[in-house]
């Protein structure tokens, strides 16, 4: 195309403040913008600058939602059967090469303020591994399990696609192969201002950001994963978040319950600490499965009960899902449109005089599609309850509620507490918390029932504990 056609384009979508700056740009930088400016859908964004400036407050009819059926922590004896029953069909699927790990790690981390992949952040209270390696132990322990050789695909975000691969490359795959391991990127978007138009990053560079990890679904098709999936016989994808340092990757309970349902997408819940807890909820909406953001639940709805005087929304969404590779292939194949939703954030820019602004307020918005949005196009879902201090330990910023300080101490008590179970006496102080660094390499043990036959006695537990 050339300039004048996207001069031209640029004008009908309101968008021609993009060239202001044409005429001091190298020809590097003016192809840099061109490449930019094609690959933009213009449509799509016409339709979400209009979505935002047309915004109405969602209507939701609190009053038809039901809570979902939960499978509960087993307590009965029969619910123990059922369990047991459940992660027999989990494991004979891995050991059939039937399931994939998936990991969402293609946000901006922005809270976190990390320079590089959040998977890249030292995590590990002893050895300061990555996020990254904890996971790949954690595949590499149930190949050794299984008995199988498990694929990790992993979705990032264009500006952190080279320095992954080279995070990996650097670190030898943590021990897994190559060939294993497929890295892939998710579309991105270009962020507006308050008025509609594109923010500019540089005077050559359209801000651009992530489209939610609702993109998973387009991204696992257009890099080709999920033909490759359905080529290698792979029927299930076990999704997770890069920023979970103790979820559990591959979980054959999880797996089964899921199978057994004839599930497209299935979900690992637990009970919220309060109704107001920040976080969303699994429910029942017009007969179909979805997740109220808890910023769409108005305090007077918090507490609403069902019939049965269990709370609607208690349901706490951990991000943890099964899928189905056929659900995904159809899904994206009828091209299924996930809503996109909002998000207002302080988004450096250009302005009008060419200078770098960083501001101190909400000035620019992101368009983001969230992946539990494609729980209303599945036949059927299953929710199953876990402990939350055994499976949800995210991590967003450095300190506080949901941090690498908050996260790597529900760690360290996990690990205190397989340790219990296996018998080593490990002291608590007067808040629950573990006296003492304890980290456990997920290929040494990647839970307490891998404790059981361990040889723990030289264990000293006035010092800190590494098991590697
Ligand atoms: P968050 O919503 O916590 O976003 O993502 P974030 O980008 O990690 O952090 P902030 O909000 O900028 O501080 C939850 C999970 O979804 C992934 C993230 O990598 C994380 O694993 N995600 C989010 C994507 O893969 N793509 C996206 O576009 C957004």
């Amino acid at each position: 195309m050339n300039i004048d056609k996207i001069k031209n384009k640029l004008q009908n979508y309101n968008q021609e403040h993009v060239l202001k700056w044409w005429e001091q740009l190298s020809d590097i930088q003016r192809k840099e913008l061109l490449q930019d400016i094609e690959s933009i859908d213009f449509k799509l964004m016409k339709k979400l600058v209009n979505q935002y400036m047309e915004r109405k407050e969602t209507l939701i009819l609190f009053d038809s939602i039901k809570s979902p059926e939960i499978i509960k922590i087993p307590r009965t004896k029969d619910e123990i059967l059922h369990q047991r029953e459940a992660r027999k069909i989990g494991e004979q699927c891995i050991r059939d090469g039937k399931v994939a790990c998936f990991v969402v790690a293609g946000g901006q981390g922005t809270r976190l303020g990390f320079d590089g992949p959040k998977g890249a952040y030292p995590i590990g209270p002893i050895s300061a591994n990555s996020i990254f390696q904890f996971h790949a132990e954690k595949i590499l322990k149930a190949q050794q399990k299984y008995n199988v050789q498990l694929m990790w695909y992993i979705m990032m975000s264009k500006p952190l696609h080279e320095q992954t691969i080279s995070f990996f490359e650097h670190n030898k795959y943590f021990g897994m192969h190559k060939d294993q391991v497929r890295f892939f990127s998710q579309r991105m978007l270009p962020a507006i201002d308050k008025d509609g138009r594109f923010l500019m990053s540089s005077k050559y560079e359209i801000s651009k950001s992530p489209d939610g990890h609702g993109g998973a679904l387009f991204a696992l098709r257009d890099s080709g994963a999920i033909d490759e999936m359905v080529k290698k016989g792979i029927e299930y994808i076990s999704y997770f978040q890069i920023d979970n340092l103790i979820v559990n990757v591959l979980d054959p309970v999880f797996i089964g319950y899921h199978v057994k349902a004839s599930a497209q997408m299935s979900n690992k819940v637990t009970s919220k600490i309060a109704p107001s807890e920040k976080v969303g909820a699994v429910v029942i909406m017009d007969r179909r499965y979805a997740v109220i953001e808890y910023s769409d639940l108005p305090e007077e709805h918090m507490s609403d009960k069902d019939k049965d005087g269990s709370l609607k929304f208690n349901a706490g969404s951990i991000a943890i899902h099964m899928l189905n590779t056929g659900f995904v292939k159809t899904l994206t194949e009828k091209v299924v449109k996930l809503p996109y939703h909002i998000a207002e954030k302080n988004i450096s820019y250009v302005n009008d005089s060419g200078g770098h602004v960083s501001p101190k307020d909400k000035n620019g918005i992101k368009f983001e599609t969230f992946i539990f949005d494609a729980l209303k196009f599945a036949k059927n879902v299953t929710n199953m309850e876990v402990i939350r201090e055994d499976e949800f330990s995210p991590i967003k910023s450095l300190t506080g509620i949901d941090s690498v300080e908050s996260g790597r101490q529900l760690y360290i008590n996990r690990c205190a507490r397989w340790l219990m179970k296996a018998g080593v006496d490990i002291p608590f102080d007067e808040n629950g918390n573990a006296k003492i660094k304890i980290e456990i390499s997920p290929l040494f043990a990647n839970s307490a029932d891998d404790l059981q036959h361990k040889d723990l006695s030289s264990i000293d537990t006035t010092k800190n504990i590494y098991l590697a």
